[in-house]
């Protein structure tokens, strides 16, 4: 479905959404500069202060005065702002041609259970997550918008091997070869959903997401493949599904998106709706106890920027502490090569 849509992209929308994309590629030379002074500002970054907001202004302070670091923020500052809008703009373009293919694969065999009448929970009402302008529900498409033309088209350049690949690979990941049931939490348009069932293809696929915008664009990507999923707007760390439901709970950068709370309250819920013998497997960023003490300032400053409010605190936790908090037996946690990323959370439900 996504080439068949984006391929009808107007010559003013795609130039603006490529421009985008590509721009990171041509500011490389002002990034290679501004890492040298970070470096020659930091000789040693074991000596930075512990406490990460001090160590935030101490570095900040000292790269002000170097121009290019200037020209990173502001860039970083004008594509975190503008991207959502360039992608919105672009779909506008092609509205009318596009819509009717959109409303058809509303219809198919997969279901969505629609909670929006119920509100959100405080943490992510009103939150503008990844600056994207009025957030996940602004716009009726914002679902198609977002998986489409943000993700497909523009972030996806950022992930060298590919981002589809990686979440196919996490899900081979799950110990089992096969799965009967299960569970997707934070699904959002279905990227990963798509990795679950072709990895399980004789899996029946659930999929929770607070995001009724997103939600609607997994069951376009589902139908358009004739896949039958079951989406329900339902928070990760409050189901609603029975207890020993599931035979797999699964995520894939999810939990960057809520706090620490939440996440503890999710690796719970994920260990009550598996059945004796299940497997969780959560995947995310990486840690900051991977990094040294600049790149956790590095990865700080970025998830600052792109409008992550929850990150820090995610990032910090131990999330193979918290699964055997859960109740979670035969946990493993590792961060795969070559940059930790994504971090790998497993871990069984005892018999
Ligand atoms: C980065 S996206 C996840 C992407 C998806 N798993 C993938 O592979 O592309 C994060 C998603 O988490 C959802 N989300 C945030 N908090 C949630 C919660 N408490 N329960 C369920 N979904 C949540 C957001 O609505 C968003 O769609």
């Amino acid at each position: 479905m996504s080439t068949e849509l984006t391929s009808k992209l107007k010559q003013r929308g795609r130039a603006s959404v490529d421009f985008l994309s590509n721009f990171g590629f041509g500011a490389a030379k002002v990034r290679d500069t501004v890492e040298q002074e970070l470096h020659r500002v930091v000789p040693d970054p074991a000596a930075l202060p512990d406490d990460l907001d001090q160590r935030s202004a101490r570095i900040e302070q000292s790269m002000l005065g170097f121009r290019p670091y200037r020209v990173q923020q502001a860039v970083g500052e004008w594509h975190a702002t503008y991207h959502g809008l360039v992608a919105r703009e672009a779909f506008e373009e092609i509205r009318d041609e596009i819509e009717p293919i959109l409303k058809k694969y509303d219809d198919g065999p997969s279901t969505l259970e629609d909670n929006s009448k119920e509100g959100a929970p405080g943490y992510y009402e009103g939150v503008n997550f990844h600056r994207t302008a009025g957030g996940w529900e602004d716009h009726e498409y914002q679902g198609f918008i977002h998986a489409d033309l943000v993700h497909s088209r523009l972030v996806k350049n950022f992930f060298p091997g590919g981002i589809w690949k990686q979440r196919e690979m996490v899900a081979g990941m799950a110990p089992k070869d096969h799965y009967d049931k299960i569970l997707d939490m934070g699904c959002s348009t279905g990227h990963f959903t798509r990795a679950l069932q072709t990895v399980y293809p004789d899996a029946e696929i659930h999929g929770v997401d607070l995001s009724i915008r997103t939600l609607e664009q997994a069951r376009r990507l589902a139908n358009a493949s004739g896949w039958t999923w079951h989406l329900y707007q339902r928070p990760a760390e409050d189901t609603g599904f029975e207890d020993e439901t599931f035979d797999l709970a699964a995520s894939y950068i999810l939990l960057h998106e809520i706090p620490a709370e939440t996440i503890k309250q999710t690796f719970k819920e994920a260990f009550r709706v598996l059945k004796p013998g299940g497997d969780m497997i959560m995947s995310d960023v990486t840690r900051y106890a991977d990094m040294d003490k600049l790149g956790v300032w590095k990865a700080d400053f970025g998830a600052r920027l792109g409008g992550e409010p929850y990150w820090r605190e995610s990032a910090s936790l131990d999330l193979a502490e918290v699964a055997r908090e859960a109740g979670f037996v035969d946990v493993t946690a590792e961060g795969l090569p070559p940059n930790s990323y994504p971090y790998i959370v497993k871990g069984r439900k005892p018999e």
